[in-house]
């Protein structure tokens, strides 16, 4: 297999575990006014992550699944969980199928014991964690403060502002012993303005930003950068379902962006990749905006 047919494959997730992505891709084409780049286009910064150790949380599809590929596609070393073993084990299997090195272990972000068994278990396997992408989160079913149960809230803040807590809790130390490390927080538009019904999501996401802007300052002088990302709306499997659930679709979603698109989880993975990469060697404490302008307007 050539080495472009190689990465396209990491890339993309072509050979898929899934042709459901396939069906995703075509559909979310036709809905899309702008057509993105190819994903497989951009990347040409071959092996700019070679010997890099890359920790996961949450890569068992979407975003996620698109960044473990990407990091690998470049030569990184990739230990990602999710709580589908059956899912996470076939896309390490599919990327070290190809050339690619990756490993999945079972964890639920929500459990303590799982995210330090997970991060330890990356440094007992790889020695290190060079770049973390706290990446693991669930979306809120729509519903008025009123009328949401505290159930509901907890489990969606729980996952999200939790889970990046706890992440960042066990793997700070390993970078602190190591003297360097970059993290990335996968934050939201959700992170910086209200959408009316989904109160623990955007409280949740606003969460993960103050804690990558503590987390950078606590660390900046340690060589340690922590900045998160803000996606907008990306063709996901979470974006399928909330989309459902708001009785709506890409096309209406996309009139929102000023991009007039629904992102690729690839083009998200890419921006991630930047602020793990030394061209991002000064950047801690951001949030990245990959809404395709919306936090413009
Ligand atoms: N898609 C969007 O439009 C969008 C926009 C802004 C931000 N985001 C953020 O991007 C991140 C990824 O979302 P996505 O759109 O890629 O959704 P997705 O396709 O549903 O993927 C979510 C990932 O998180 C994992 N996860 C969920 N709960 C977990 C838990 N308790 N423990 C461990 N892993 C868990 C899931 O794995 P398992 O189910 O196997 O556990 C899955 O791998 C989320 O933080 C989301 O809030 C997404």
């Amino acid at each position: 297999m050539s080495e472009i047919s190689r990465r396209q494959i990491l890339t993309t997730g072509a050979i898929g575990i899934t042709g459901f992505a396939t069906v995703m891709a075509v559909q979310s084409a036709q809905a899309n006014t702008q057509t993105p780049p190819e994903p497989q286009a951009s990347v040409n910064t071959d092996g700019r992550f070679t010997g890099k150790v890359v920790l996961i949380t949450g890569a068992t599809s979407g975003i996620g699944e698109a960044t473990a590929r990407a990091f690998a596609a470049e030569g990184a070393t990739v230990h990602f969980c999710g709580r589908r073993e059956m899912l996470g084990e076939q896309i390490a299997q599919s990327i070290c199928d190809i050339g690619g090195k990756a490993t999945y272990q079972r964890a639920d972000v929500r459990i303590e014991e799982d995210v330090k068994a997970f991060v330890d278990g990356c440094v007992e396997q790889y020695g290190r964690i060079d770049i973390a992408f706290n990446n693991a989160g669930i979306e809120s079913s729509p519903s008025t403060i009123a009328d949401r149960s505290l159930n509901d809230w907890m489990d969606v803040m729980t996952t999200n502002a939790t889970g990046v807590f706890l992440s960042m809790k066990y793997e700070i130390p390993h970078m602190l012993r190591q003297g360097n490390g970059v993290i990335v927080n996968n934050a939201s538009v959700s992170s910086h303005v209200g959408f009316a019904t989904i109160a623990p999501y955007s409280a949740s996401k606003h969460a993960v930003v103050s804690l990558t802007k503590v987390a950078a300052l606590e660390y900046a002088d340690k060589n340690i950068r922590v900045n998160a990302i803000a996606p907008g709306a990306v063709d996901t499997p979470m974006l399928r379902r909330a989309l459902a659930a708001w009785n709506t679709n890409f096309e209406t979603v996309s009139q929102d962006y000023p991009i007039k698109r629904i992102v690729r989880p690839e083009e998200i993975a890419r921006s991630v990749m930047f602020l793990c990469s030394d061209d991002a060697s000064c950047i801690t404490g951001m949030d990245l905006d990959a809404t395709g302008g919306y936090l413009t307007k």
